[in-house]
């Protein structure tokens, strides 16, 4: 008996180990998100000219933004910002112009085709000039110019515009709150609950499961985007562009849909 019982307990710790989601190989320095000048000078992406510290362009140890984890930006306001609605999708509460989260916030604090990329709240105190300013003021670290690509914050009917989600998959509302819905509406069957998702490798976030740009995409995954060689043997190309598990057969879409 005093043997089975730690068997059991192995067998159960080996199942709940499989049943969390496993994150792609992490490397950022491999892909589109470092935009130093440590990328081996390929010009493919937004990439500065003088500053050589990767981190930095989104996260400082002192001074942060509390919008995100050490956060070194400054956010767009988030309550301007357009979601995706249709008449099927009227269970998501607060409707199309609920606020944005600040989980998403701080990926368009450069994704949404307006804010400067090459702005951060404290600079780096290697590069010479000790900053006068600790984490109040936006200032700019590199003189890289040009705008980014893959702007969210756009859409066909408003190419102008940084704060248009209305042709992007819906975020900042509850999974939870959805799923109630469907259930109640007798098509629960439609979306995975919760653990299932989770255990098919996507996140939520905080109360009432939250999805998030970060429940599809990792920020930091290697997916070796040719910087600096493109030939990184720790890279996975099946997490390209940044996602939290791969797409192959949909795979990501599926974690959720159950369609
Ligand atoms: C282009 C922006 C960007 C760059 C560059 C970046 N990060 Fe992050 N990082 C993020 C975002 C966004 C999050 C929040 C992720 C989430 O939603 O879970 C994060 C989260 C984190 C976290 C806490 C949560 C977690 O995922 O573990 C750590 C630690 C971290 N980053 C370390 C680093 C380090 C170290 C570097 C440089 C080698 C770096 N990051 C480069 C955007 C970035
Ligand atoms: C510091 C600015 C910055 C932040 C913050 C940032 N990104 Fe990016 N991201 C970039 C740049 C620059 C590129 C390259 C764009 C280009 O191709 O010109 C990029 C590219 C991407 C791509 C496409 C990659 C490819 O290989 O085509 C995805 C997906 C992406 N980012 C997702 C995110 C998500 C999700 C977050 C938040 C968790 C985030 N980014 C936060 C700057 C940022
Ligand atoms: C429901 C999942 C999901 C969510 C949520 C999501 N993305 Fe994506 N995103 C994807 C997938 C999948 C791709 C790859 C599309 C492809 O390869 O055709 C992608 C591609 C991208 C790209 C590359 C350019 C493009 O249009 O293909 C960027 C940049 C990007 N996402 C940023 C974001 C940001 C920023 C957020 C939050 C504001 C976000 N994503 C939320 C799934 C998602
Ligand atoms: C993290 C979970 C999750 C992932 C991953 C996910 N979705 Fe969704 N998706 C949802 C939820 C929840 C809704 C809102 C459904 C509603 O309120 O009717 C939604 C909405 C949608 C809608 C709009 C439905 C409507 O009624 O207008 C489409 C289409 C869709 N998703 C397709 C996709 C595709 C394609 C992918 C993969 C690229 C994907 N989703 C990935 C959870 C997810």
């Amino acid at each position: 008996m005093m043997r089975i019982i730690p068997l059991i307990f192995l067998t159960f710790l080996l199942f709940q180990v499989q049943a969390l989601a496993i994150m792609g190989p992490q490397g950022v320095s491999k892909t589109a998100h470092n935009l130093s000048t440590e990328d081996g000078g390929t010009l493919d992406y937004y990439i500065s000219d003088n500053e050589d510290e990767i981190c930095i362009f989104c996260h400082t140890p002192h001074g942060g933004s509390l919008d995100g984890p050490l956060w070194n930006r400054s956010s767009p306001g988030n309550s301007t910002f357009t979601h995706y609605s249709t008449t099927t999708l009227d269970s998501i509460g607060a409707g199309a112009s609920r606020v944005l989260s600040d989980e998403s916030l701080i990926c368009m604090s450069c994704h949404d085709g307006a804010m400067a990329i090459n702005h951060v709240l404290n600079p780096s105190n290697r590069t010479g000039t000790q900053p006068t300013v600790n984490g109040s003021t936006d200032q700019q670290i590199v003189t890289i110019p040009g705008a980014i690509g893959g702007v969210i914050g756009k859409s066909l009917a408003d190419e102008t515009s940084s704060t248009d989600l209305t042709d992007d998959h819906p975020i900042s509302f509850s999974y939870d709150d959805v799923l109630a819905y469907y259930t109640s509406a007798g098509r629960g069957i439609q979306l995975h609950d919760v653990t299932t998702a989770v255990g098919s490798g996507v996140r939520f976030y905080g109360s009432g499961n939250r999805v998030e740009c970060g429940s599809c995409h990792d920020p930091h995954v290697n997916y070796d985007s040719g910087i600096p060689d493109g030939n990184d043997p720790t890279a996975d190309e099946a997490y390209r562009p940044f996602l939290i598990t791969p797409n192959d057969g949909s795979k990501l879409c599926l974690a959720c849909h159950n369609k």
